[in-house]
């Protein structure tokens, strides 16, 4: 079929008026489709449904012989230490292990720098006016609005297909109330990028105006592999390291949860930091609590006791993610593959999300009309700071809740929404 931007004003017209034909029949299906949650669907969860069941016949004693289910053992079990320490290429003594969110230990990490400042700070960060946080975009909502709700003004940084422009990077972090950057380097939400090694060094070895710069480095889908065979494709470098090597030691913070490997909301999360960073977290991290819940950390433990059986258990996750991912590939490829150049989209090789970029300015009415037509999608601009996409084209989809029939069907109304948006916008042009 002939592309729209080759069609003439009269072909397109003809094509508006099948299109809206085809939305109100899916109107009339009184659909309720859901693309919104990037959550691992119930399938996924029973996956580690039977983690508890030997707990309490094993014993609760830790490899070495620690009761966990006592006080004590501040930095979690040596157990699940070193699974996170081999995923994230670190020392096990780099490891703090919290408990199930590693958004929470975020917000943690920054509420230390905020009220007590970081170990070059001059003063705590509340008292930096005007301070400024680099933001990726389109990236992590719940990242923007953390630095949002700590009064940061959020800085958007274009992404691309090696992570974030570096050179814009670069030239920012010349401003000293630039304190940080979000950075999710392995298969980053939404877009599924894996940072190069370059993007990585630069980061690394950048010189900031800031000396308490900090990286939020969010290894949150580390080890989320959707393509077969493909275990050492996401392997990015070892951030600790490369900050190390760099002069910079201080620099980045790491996290990383077990919550799209086991349960969301009910695993085990840690973070990583080079010793002088950690033992300045230890210090009020022990005033905060008196340990974590190593209960769970041993369960974690027995049932992924290395990195080798969570790959394993991983594959299984992908094995149920493949054919969703392949459904939202295939039908965009349908409906839309004769009009690339009017939208493009990711077909990422982990992670959790596909980012579809819509003709410019078509977004926002997109997310509401499939609304209208019983589709949940997420609001338009949510990957950006401030929810506010400036080109109003790019929306996060979200196949791994769903069956494949209901994505092929929510993805066929979005389509439609897409082009009858585009022709819209092309015939106003
Ligand atoms: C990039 C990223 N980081 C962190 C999280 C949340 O992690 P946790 O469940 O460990 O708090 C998510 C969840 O979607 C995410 O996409």
């Amino acid at each position: 079929m002939k592309s729209y931007r080759e069609m003439p004003a009269e072909e397109l017209v003809k094509e508006k008026e099948q299109l809206i034909a085809r939305y109100e029949e899916y109107k009339n299906m009184a659909l309720s489709l859901n693309m919104t949650r990037g959550v691992p669907s119930t399938e996924q969860l029973d996956l580690a449904s039977d983690m508890y069941d030997d707990l309490s016949s094993s014993g609760f004693l830790s490899e070495k012989g620690q009761d966990v289910r006592n006080y004590g053992v501040p930095c979690g079990i040596d157990d699940v230490r070193k699974v996170f320490a081999e995923i994230l290429g670190t020392d096990m003594e780099n490891v703090f292990m919290g408990n199930s969110s590693s958004l929470n230990q975020m917000f943690d990490a920054l509420m230390r720098s905020m009220v007590f400042g970081e170990i070059e700070s001059e003063k705590p960060w509340y008292e930096v006016e005007g301070r400024k946080w680099l933001c990726p975009a389109p990236g992590y909502d719940r990242h923007f609005r953390v630095t949002e709700t700590l009064g940061f003004e959020l800085i958007a940084v274009p992404m691309t297909e090696n992570g974030p422009d570096m050179d814009v990077v670069e030239e920012l972090v010349k401003d000293p109330k630039v304190l940080g950057i979000w950075c999710v380097p392995c298969y980053s939400n939404p877009d599924g990028i894996v940072y190069s090694e370059d993007t990585c060094r630069r980061l690394a070895s950048m010189k900031t105006a800031a000396p308490d710069f900090r990286i939020m480095w969010d290894n949150a889908y580390v080890v989320h592999h959707i393509t077969e065979n493909d275990s050492e494709k996401g392997r990015i470098p070892d951030i600790l390291s490369l900050c190390a090597e760099a002069g910079n030691p201080n620099r980045p913070y790491e996290f990383a949860s077990s919550s799209k490997v086991t349960f969301a909301g009910g695993g085990i999360s840690c973070f990583a930091a080079n010793p002088d960073n950690m033992a300045r977290a230890k210090k009020y991290l022990s005033v905060q609590a008196i340990c974590t819940n190593k209960v769970n950390q041993l369960a974690h433990a027995r049932y992924l006791p290395d990195k080798e059986a969570v790959d394993e258990h991983m594959k299984k996750h992908a094995q149920i993610l493949r054919p969703k991912f392949a459904a939202v590939q295939d039908t965009l490829n349908k409906e839309l593959g004769d009009n690339k150049d009017l939208y493009h989209w990711t077909d990422p090789k982990g992670g959790y999300f596909v980012s579809f970029y819509a003709y410019p300015g078509t977004a926002t009415k997109i997310v509401s009309m499939c609304k209208d037509a019983g589709v949940a999608l997420t609001p338009a601009g949510a990957s950006f700071p401030y929810g506010k996409d400036p080109d109003d084209s790019n929306i996060r989809l979200c196949p791994s809740f769903p069956p494949v029939e209901n994505i092929i069907k929510a993805v066929s109304i979005l389509s439609v929404c897409a082009k009858i948006t585009a022709i819209e916008k092309l015939l106003e042009e």
